[in-house]
């Protein structure tokens, strides 16, 4: 039944097809190390894109062999590190402290229910962000396309959910608010879907100067070229299997205006400078 598709924990809803509600609830048995590289992201905001460009940073820049990348993915796999933090069973963290590399480690949750040895640590956290209107227009397909996720019959009964929250994760613009609490940390840096579009080049260069990847120019153009729509789509099904097609959608800027009619776009403005005008994280996100 589509109420059996997600739980709710604490007043968030999660989706059952990826999360054990064991592992929500254990979340803070997880032991975050310094040098950990986190992403944070709302879902659909460039999650797996990022995941890729951060493996493809480190392993460059540590000078992994193919053997060994290959071994970091079979690992990280198996481990449910890549999907998400809060996918797996809860016996993935005691394992997860073993591991003998550098982990990039991506997460869709709100930062009051991160593990809080996250924050003690100072790990370093790219908080990914997107326009509000896309983000919107991609989880709307996803949520139609992935079988283990509820469907909604139009767009405007899913834009009145996305609205006010109700769907799987909450509501983005709160995960904005709470966010926007923590984007003056110096362990935190947020980066916009937008810019990484309009000039990865300039955004890898921000996040490898962040993380302290050191790599050549040629190094980080090399990460660019394999981390664009186009060749990141062409191998999805090897690197996602099946999900692959419905995750790589369109990988732009604004098919929010396929989409949304002139009152839905004013009604996400208003809720928008609401929640965010004049903040740090509102002026970074302006679109
Ligand atoms: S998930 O399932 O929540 O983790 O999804 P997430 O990866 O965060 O977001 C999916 C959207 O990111 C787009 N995408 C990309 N855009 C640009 N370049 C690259 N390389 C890239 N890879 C993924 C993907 O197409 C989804 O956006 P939409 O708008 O639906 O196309």
């Amino acid at each position: 039944a589509p109420e059996d598709l997600l739980f709710s924990y604490k007043g968030i809803l999660y989706p059952a097809g990826f999360c054990n509600p064991k592992t929500i609830q254990v979340l803070d048995s997880f032991e975050a190390r310094t040098d950990d590289v986190i992403l944070a992201g709302y879902p659909k905001n460039g999650t797996n894109w990022l995941d890729q460009v951060l493996n493809d940073l480190e392993t460059t820049a540590a000078k992994y062999t193919e053997e060994e990348i290959n071994e970091r993915i079979n690992i990280t796999n198996e481990l449910s590190i890549f999907p998400r933090l809060e996918f797996g069973d809860p016996e993935k963290f005691k394992r997860m402290k073993e591991l003998p590399f550098r982990r990039i480690i991506t997460t869709h949750l709100l930062p009051q229910v991160l593990p809080k040895s996250i924050f003690k640590s100072k790990a370093k956290i790219l908080l990914l962000v997107r326009n509000p209107k896309d983000t919107a227009v991609s989880y709307f397909h996803f949520h139609n396309n992935m079988p283990t996720l509820p469907s909604f019959g139009s767009w405007d009964e899913y834009f009145a959910a996305f609205m006010h929250g109700k769907i799987c994760r909450g509501s983005y613009f709160d995960y904005l608010v709470e966010w926007n609490k923590h984007v003056a940390d110096e362990n935190v840096m947020a980066i916009t879907y937008e810019e990484l579009k309009e000039n990865l080049m300039l955004g890898l260069k921000k996040i490898a100067d962040f993380f302290g990847f050191s790599l050549s120019e040629e190094e980080i153009q090399t990460v660019a070229e394999k981390s664009s729509f186009k060749a990141m789509k062409e191998k999805s099904s090897k690197t996602h299997g099946t999900f692959g097609k419905i995750l790589f959608r369109k990988g732009m800027v604004g098919d929010w205006k396929n989409h949304f009619s002139e009152a839905q776009s004013k009604e996400m403005d208003r809720k928008f400078e609401e929640c965010l005008a004049g903040t740090k994280l509102g002026e970074k996100m302006k679109y």
